[in-house]
């Protein structure tokens, strides 16, 4: 059973009460949130003051994802606002280690994301002090977009690191993840699963959140 984490970026802007609302009533464990500053991507997703908004009503773990550069500059700004998960870019981060150690410093579980073409050896020497490695399946920036069948072996090497290492992390899986690809990603080894559009678009959001969960 996989931690489940709806990513709020595909909810209904208009309605977003009611969609934070209806994750808090799901099986979904935690909030993901993306956290975009048109720099790290080509997009711009929200800020702090819809992220105050939102934390106002979930009553759920606040899972960010920092697509930003430099991110250090607001990492105790995300923990203000109830973060307990803050991920940042492998690619963003010029000193991981020190980068990592702060999200660490401020009680505050530490992630780090790859992009599709970062293999997951880089993080050898950082393994270790993490609680949590994000996987991108599609490059960041969007939602909607087709998942990269590349990630299984990823997450199969990431795995076998970490046993080697003798350390837990959590193995989270970002971008095209649905109904369709959540029990290969949770055999290969992924053991949280990020699901937007699969979740926000389906008939019955709810339903879809309790079939991922039952896998
Ligand atoms: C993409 C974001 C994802 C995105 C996933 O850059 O990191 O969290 O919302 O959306 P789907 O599940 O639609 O691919
Ligand atoms: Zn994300």
């Amino acid at each position: 059973m996989a931690i489940i984490a709806p990513s709020i970026l595909a909810a209904d802007f208009n309605n977003l009460g009611k969609d934070l609302e209806m994750v808090n009533q799901s099986e979904a464990d935690w909030f993901h949130l993306d956290i975009m500053d048109g720099v790290f991507v080509p997009n711009i997703s929200y800020g702090m003051p819809v992220v105050e908004a939102m934390a106002k009503l979930t009553k759920k773990p606040l899972d960010v994802h920092l697509m930003i550069v430099d991110p250090d500059r607001y990492l105790s700004v995300f923990k203000n606002l109830g973060a307990e998960i803050i991920t940042v870019h492998f690619e963003a981060c010029t000193h991981l280690h020190r980068t990592v150690w702060a999200i660490k410093e401020l009680g505050v579980k530490a992630g780090v994301a790859l992009n599709p073409h970062t293999p997951v050896s880089v993080l050898e020497d950082i393994l270790v002090d993490l609680d949590l490695v994000l996987i991108m399946s599609v490059n960041p920036g969007f939602g909607g977009q087709k998942f990269i069948e590349n990630t299984y072996q990823k997450i199969k090497k990431l795995k076998e690191m970490a046993s080697q290492m003798n350390t837990q992390i959590i193995i989270e899986i970002d971008g095209g993840v649905g109904l369709q690809n959540a029990s290969l990603l949770i055999e290969a080894g992924a053991n949280a699963l990020v699901a937007g559009s699969s979740v926000f678009g389906s008939d019955s959001p709810t339903k879809t959140i309790a079939e991922l969960k039952a896998i």
